[in-house]
């Protein structure tokens, strides 16, 4: 692969005692074209803006996916990544449904590591905050009619961030929308479309505008079982269960996030159970007292622990008096335990970048 390198770094210019989410770039970005029918070459280049027609496809009709990642440093100073290979395989399964020619996934694996060893020192140094990395895939024909892009371009963006929610663990409000509908069955919920967010945009500042940091959607049919909340999926604790919402209507992203906590909850001896869980049991439960928790899981939120459940037409639900629980706690320990080399890691969840050599 060809590497051109940024002649200066930027590394001196980034504030890593406040770094929010996005608002900072590494050095280097990698790009891929598809152009007559393949994929050529990766190259890795200086970050920078590049030209876009304005008759660009996806400015006009978003035929365009996305991945989210993250590479930890460890107090051992060494960078990892976590489970890379299903943010690839998940990107290829979003191609597929966005009618996007998929990448060869063990190729696109080396060439995210080569980009994560050329800057790894972008990777901030605290718990908390790490390495976040963007693949994303969109479609480049210049050309206003609506149909399946001959070309597109595949790139991988890193920006130093704080966890999505703040560097320490701290709960959020969440509305429950009766009113708005974030998938369909058959539709996208499934697949990281950037459709998919943008839709989500209005609904989200409904919310906020009545205090509340996120959506939670509801079923697009009845508005009556949980899918999942604007950047995240949605685990409740009720009596001594974690329930989490089924993948099996296909309208909820299938996050490793929640596969990871899943996975810990179930070895930590938690009953787990993964089903249509509707927002009236969790109603009850909170007014009932059985709610113990409530949690979001994503890359970039990591673990969410929720405070506050509203809705239209109720009282709020005040979750574990809008502390941090122990279930919340546990999870996150365990996970960025892993995440950041503190535990062993016993599911071989973990990529360790080499140092550049000098
Ligand atoms: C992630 O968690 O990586 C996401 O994609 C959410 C993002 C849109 C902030």
């Amino acid at each position: 692969m060809n590497v051109t390198k940024r002649p200066a770094s930027k590394l001196s210019e980034i504030d890593f005692s406040n770094l929010g989410f996005g608002k900072f770039y590494s050095d280097h970005m990698l790009v891929k074209v598809y152009e007559h029918g393949a994929w050529k070459e990766s190259e890795i280049v200086p970050y920078e803006y590049f030209p876009i027609s304005p008759a660009n496809i996806t400015l006009h009709y978003g035929q365009s996916i996305f991945e989210g990642m993250k590479a930890f440093r460890g107090d051992d100073g060494i960078v990892r990544l976590f489970r890379p290979e299903k943010n690839i395989a998940r990107l290829n399964i979003s191609a597929e449904r966005m009618a996007i020619p998929q990448l060869d996934e063990k190729e696109t694996l080396n060439e995210l590591v080569e980009l994560i060893t050329l800057d790894q020192d972008f990777t901030p140094p605290h718990l908390g905050s790490s390495l976040y990395i963007r693949p994303f895939i969109f479609a480049m024909d210049p050309n206003l009619g609506v149909k399946i892009s001959d070309t597109y371009r595949f790139m991988i963006i890193c920006t130093p961030v704080d966890a999505y929610y703040g560097r320490n663990l701290q709960t959020v409000g969440i509305f429950a929308s009766k009113t708005f509908t974030r998938a369909a069955l058959g539709g996208t919920g499934h697949v990281k479309a950037a459709a998919n967010y943008a839709q989500s945009l209005y609904a989200a500042k409904q919310a906020q505008l009545k205090g509340f940091k996120q959506i939670m959607w509801l079923d697009g049919r009845d508005h009556k079982y949980v899918d999942e909340v604007g950047t995240m999926n949605i685990m409740f604790v009720i009596g001594d269960t974690l329930i989490t919402p089924t993948l099996e209507q296909g309208t909820i992203l299938a996050g490793i996030t929640r596969d990871s906590v899943l996975r810990i909850a179930r070895d930590l001896g938690w009953k787990v159970e993964e089903r249509l869980i509707a927002f009236q049991e969790v109603v009850d439960a909170g007014r009932k007292g059985t709610l113990q928790e409530c949690f979001g899981t994503g890359t970039a939120a990591t673990i969410a622990p929720v405070g506050r459940i509203g809705s239209e037409g109720m009282d709020d639900i005040i979750v574990n008096g809008n502390e941090v629980g122990p279930y919340a706690k546990k999870i996150y320990d365990e996970l960025l335990g892993i995440q950041y080399g503190k535990l062993p890691d016993r599911y071989g969840w973990t990529v360790e970048i080499k140092k550049p050599k000098k």
